[in-house]
């Protein structure tokens, strides 16, 4: 290539990476959301990004066997893919800055990783320029910058994943060797861990993460939420009237230190009395019985329901027998095995007829949602269905079924989700199910 064009080229790339420069200096990211077509394009950053990887470790993959085998196609290669590692960098570390600029980013780690991306665009540029003057000049230069990617793109996998991810399941004598520390879990049945974090989880992480610490504040571990933020300490342990974490939460949700920020759903009285006992208890993740005495007890405590149906796992052989025999799935509803079976039909409505219903009858009592959309169940199909006693959620929509046939569901005690969506029911007998006790939900799209 002729050195003008050379020059030319690089002056093309410095007009590239210089204004980006002089926005990094004067608009840094600063937390705010804004601009909804720089988030657009902005979310491509992280795709974008493994371009100028690849190629830029092509390029030195190309070098080294350009060095053992003398090879001067080789070479050339390595400078042409050199050239689109350079126009990928800036194109990423563009995209990057519009995704931190206008996505809500803030903090050290975003900025550590904003300047080792434009570094490494400017880094990968005069490796170009160097490409084919002093060859050893250009072969530390090409190191320097493979060094600077990869704390680049360390930084950036911080940032989407947490600066503990790639060492978490480092193996124990490894990381004892390295010096890393696994961050100390919390007991998960402690006070904290059921009671304080859900709240954090709930109403705050969202702004205080590995990714987002606005205030300088992390609040998805109990370490971070002791560490505290920008000001220091958040919580002082015994005292939620010196807590700024707990001031901030109580103040007047038109001041500007309320927190959660920017209009989010506040705490409920419950859930600030919680934060409030456990800073006044000494803010451990385990606190004294005596000091939870006068709590509200916790939803989740409250969520251990009865069980819906019989345990399935005992009959698993004949369900298992029935899947095959008649093409439609029994599905656990969740690991819990009393919460019952779901009876689905998607793959194959067309074989399920009247006649699948009634053999289902041996695991009937486990069924509590059956999806038989579009099957070609009819009215005489629903006696078979008015025995499954737990059934709670039935989907008929798109089937031959009619009032007729509706009428059977009367007898289900526990029905409370019901779509008849496209058949023919007659308005009579839906008001007669809306009547019904137990339903909370009746769909009726496109019928009489
Ligand atoms: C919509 C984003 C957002 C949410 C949600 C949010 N915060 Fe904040 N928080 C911020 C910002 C921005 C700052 C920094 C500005 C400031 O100090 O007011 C901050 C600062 C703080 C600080 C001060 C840190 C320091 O050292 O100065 C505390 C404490 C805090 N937040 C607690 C909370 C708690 C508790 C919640 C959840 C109930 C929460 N925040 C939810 C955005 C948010």
């Amino acid at each position: 290539m002729p050195l003008r064009v050379r020059a030319w080229i690089l002056g093309v790339g410095i007009a590239a990476i210089f204004p980006l420069l002089i926005l990094l200096l004067y608009s840094p990211p600063d937390g705010g959301q804004r601009a909804e077509l720089a988030q657009f394009l902005g979310r491509f950053h992280p795709l974008a990004v493994h371009f100028p990887v690849a190629l830029l470790l092509l390029v030195l993959v190309l070098e080294g066997a350009a060095l053992a085998r003398q090879s001067w196609d080789l070479r050339q290669s390595a400078g042409f893919v050199l050239g689109l590692a350079t126009v990928a960098a800036i194109g990423s570390a563009w995209l990057g800055w519009l995704l931190a600029w206008s996505g809500g980013y803030e903090g050290s780690l975003v900025s550590r990783h904003m300047w080792g991306g434009v570094s490494l665009a400017a880094a990968s540029l005069a490796c170009w320029g160097l490409y084919g003057w002093k060859r050893s000049v250009y072969a530390a230069a090409l190191l320097a910058t493979a060094g600077l990617m990869i704390w680049t793109s360390d930084q950036g996998g911080k940032l989407t994943h947490g600066d503990t991810f790639l060492t978490e399941h480092l193996p124990r004598p490894l990381r004892r060797w390295l010096g890393g520390q696994r961050p100390s879990e919390v007991d998960p049945s402690s006070f904290y861990a059921m009671r304080v974090q859900p709240i954090f989880e709930d109403k705050c992480v969202l702004c205080h993460n590995a990714g987002k610490f606005k205030g300088k504040l992390r609040l998805d571990s109990y370490e971070h939420v002791m560490r505290g933020g920008k000001d220091g300490l958040v919580i002082h342990p015994g005292e939620p009237g010196k807590s700024e974490l707990f001031r901030r939460v109580t103040l007047a949700p038109d001041n500007k230190d309320f927190m959660p920020a920017e209009g989010k759903a506040a705490l409920s009285g419950a859930e600030t009395k919680i934060i409030e006992v456990w800073i006044a208890a000494g803010a451990t993740t385990h606190i004294a019985e005596t000091a939870i005495q006068g709590l509200p007890p916790s939803s989740r405590e409250n969520a251990v329901s009865p069980p819906l149906t019989a345990d399935y796992r005992p009959q698993l052989k004949e369900i298992t027998a029935l899947e095959t025999s008649l093409g439609v799935r029994l599905v656990p509803r969740s690991q819990n095995p009393t919460d019952g079976l779901i009876l689905r039909t998607v793959s194959a409505p067309e074989r399920c007829t009247d006649a699948s219903l009634a053999q289902l009858a041996p695991v009937a009592n486990l069924i509590v949602d059956a999806e038989l959309a579009r099957t070609r169940v009819t009215d005489k199909g629903m006696q078979a269905i008015a025995n499954f006693s737990n059934l709670r959620f039935l989907d008929l929509s798109n089937t031959a079924v009619t009032s007729a046939g509706v009428k059977e569901l009367m007898k289900l005690e526990k029905l409370e989700s019901l779509n008849l969506t496209q058949t023919r029911v007659a308005h009579t007998t839906a008001a007669e199910l809306q009547a019904k006790p137990s339903m909370k939900r009746l769909y009726l799209f496109e019928t009489h």
